[in-house]
């Protein structure tokens, strides 16, 4: 073998070797999201008859709300949750923290969907899990989330808190 051939033999080999470690590392290293952009459209081609793309929510502190902003606030919560297990406040139905890792996210969502009506009802089912919360929240006086459109919807890349 010349010193090309050999070399390219080895950047093929490498690259086998990255494609195998991957999915090992991620299923190692998945933890709790910490900052999520949604856009169900973008992200989660798999779920077929959403409307059409119209909005989604920058920066989404994720790990803040599963943490610290839903302890103690379950009265205003659209869906039932413990301060333990904060996560079926906006993950209906889930059972556990290492169920929900482990699931695929689109099918986790699209099973929520449908039980509001399917995926058209994309805006009705996330406005009664966050607007809903943000804004009893803020009628019992406490420091709530946004409760105007822009407040969600206008958030630019990196603008969590
Ligand atoms: C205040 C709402 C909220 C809480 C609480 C919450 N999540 Fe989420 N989570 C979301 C939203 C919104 C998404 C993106 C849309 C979707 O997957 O439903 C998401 C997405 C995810 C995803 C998929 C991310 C990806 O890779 O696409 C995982 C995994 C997840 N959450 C786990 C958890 C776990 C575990 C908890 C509890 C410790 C939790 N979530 C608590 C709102 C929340
Ligand atoms: C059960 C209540 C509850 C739910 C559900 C909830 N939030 Fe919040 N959210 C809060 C509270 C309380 C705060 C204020 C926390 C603080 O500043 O101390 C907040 C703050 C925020 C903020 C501003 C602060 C920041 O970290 O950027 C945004 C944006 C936000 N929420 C978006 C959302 C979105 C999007 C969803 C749904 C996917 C959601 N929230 C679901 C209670 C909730
Ligand atoms: C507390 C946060 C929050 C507030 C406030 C809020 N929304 Fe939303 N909205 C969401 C989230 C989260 C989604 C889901 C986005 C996605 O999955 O792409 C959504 C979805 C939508 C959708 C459907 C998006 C699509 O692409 O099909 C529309 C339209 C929409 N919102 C309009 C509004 C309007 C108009 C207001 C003000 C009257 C508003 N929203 C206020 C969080 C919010």
């Amino acid at each position: 073998m010349d010193k090309n051939v050999n070399k390219r033999f080895l950047a093929v080999i490498g690259g086998f070797a990255l494609l195998a470690a991957v999915p090992v590392v991620s299923a190692q290293a998945r933890g709790i999201p910490q900052i999520i952009n949604i856009n169900t459209q973008a992200d989660m081609a798999s779920i077929k008859g959403l409307p059409k793309d119209r909005k989604h929510v920058n920066s989404f502190s994720h790990a803040r709300h599963a943490k610290d902003y839903l302890k103690g606030k379950e009265k205003y919560s659209t869906y039932p949750y413990s301060d333990a297990f904060t996560c079926s406040a906006c993950h209906p139905g889930a059972k556990s923290e290492k169920a929900l890792l482990a699931a695929d996210p689109a099918a986790t969502l699209s099973a929520s969907l449908d039980k509001v009506g399917g995926p058209r009802k994309l805006m009705k089912y996330f406005h009664n899990i966050c607007r809903q919360c943000h804004k009893k929240v803020k009628k019992a006086g406490i420091v709530s989330g946004p409760t105007n459109c822009n407040g969600c919807h206008g958030r630019k890349v990196g603008s969590e808190k």
